[in-house]
């Protein structure tokens, strides 16, 4: 089922969380000299204007990065990552927001590798072409030479499938990124059944799962199927910005699901997602939860 598009979720409350935590990880990886492998086998189109069509449609960045975008009082990671989505508008006014393939292009270092999967025909042109500017301009910059061999590839495919041929990457350090639109509730199993697969190729990785924390049971479940996958160690993160609607729909509350996660990560979100509640938060409903486990 293709009829999914990020664009129309571009900055919600649910892509802060997944992209603070992301930045967070990757800046663990950078802390080694040794070269690390960033896989998003779900990176939809990279960039996206929040003034375009989808994007403005429900204004659904309203629910996240517009509440952050002013504030002063920041903590250290929440300023981390919204100083990468400014430094996408660099006029200061909120035009653009990145996709998880641009933040990890920010945040990845020379040495390092971005895989990238992406199965819709438009997104895919649209990630590619974004990330053609990106060389452009930072050939232009001087920053990077223009031909960067491998650095950056898109592949056109099933992110699922693809992950396996990649795993264990060859310096034995990555993150993978699991992001399906979770539209087609066999995405539920699928990320389970890859997960269980990918610790047997690669058991040291960190992988980390975005996941919609609805009703329906495939979503309730989801999480408590992950902490049983043997990883030797887990992370749990959700943060809901208000209770759930009478008719169902919507997306109140989403989490972040890590496998293997650095240590440093429990202690800077036990920090943190108070200040997230208390500044995304609609009503009294709203509330995080932080859970962790050792295998
Ligand atoms: C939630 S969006 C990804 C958002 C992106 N990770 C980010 O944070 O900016 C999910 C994307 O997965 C794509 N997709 C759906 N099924 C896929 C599959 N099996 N393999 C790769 N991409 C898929 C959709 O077209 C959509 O662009």
């Amino acid at each position: 089922m293709l009829s999914y598009r990020h664009a129309f979720h571009a900055g919600n409350h649910a892509d802060v969380l997944k992209h603070m935590v992301i930045i967070q990880l990757m800046r663990y990886l950078g802390q080694k000299d040794t070269a690390y492998m960033v896989i998003d086998t779900h990176a939809g189109a990279g960039v996206y204007a929040l003034d375009g069509d989808y994007a403005s449609k429900n204004a659904e960045y309203d629910t996240g990065i517009a509440k952050l975008w002013d504030r002063k009082d920041l903590p250290p990671a929440l300023k981390e990552y919204v100083d990468l989505v400014r430094s996408l508008n660099p006029s200061g006014k909120m035009r653009y927001y990145p996709g998880s393939p641009y933040c990890a292009e920010k945040v990845m270092r020379e040495q390092d590798r971005l895989r990238l999967f992406e199965l819709h025909p438009t997104e895919v042109k649209v990630l590619e072409e974004n990330f053609r500017k990106l060389e452009a301009h930072a050939a232009a910059q001087g920053q990077r030479p223009a031909a960067r061999g491998k650095r950056v590839m898109v592949h056109r495919g099933d992110g699922f499938q693809g992950l396996k041929a990649l795993l264990p990457p060859p310096s034995r350090r990555a993150l993978v990124l699991i992001d399906p639109p979770y539209e087609d509730k066999r995405d539920y199993t699928h990320v389970a059944q890859v997960l269980a697969d990918a610790l047997t190729r690669f058991p040291t990785g960190m992988y980390a799962v975005w996941y919609p924390a609805l009703q329906r049971n495939e979503s309730r479940q989801l999480p408590e199927r992950l902490k049983r996958l043997g990883a030797k160690s887990w992370l749990n993160v959700s943060l809901a910005i208000h209770g759930p609607a009478p008719d169902g729909f919507g997306l109140h509350n989403s989490g972040m699901f890590i496998l293997n996660p650095p240590w440093t990560l429990e202690p800077m979100l036990r920090e943190l997602m108070p200040y997230l509640v208390d500044v995304l938060g609609v009503d009294d409903s709203a509330e995080f939860v932080l859970e962790s486990g050792e295998t």
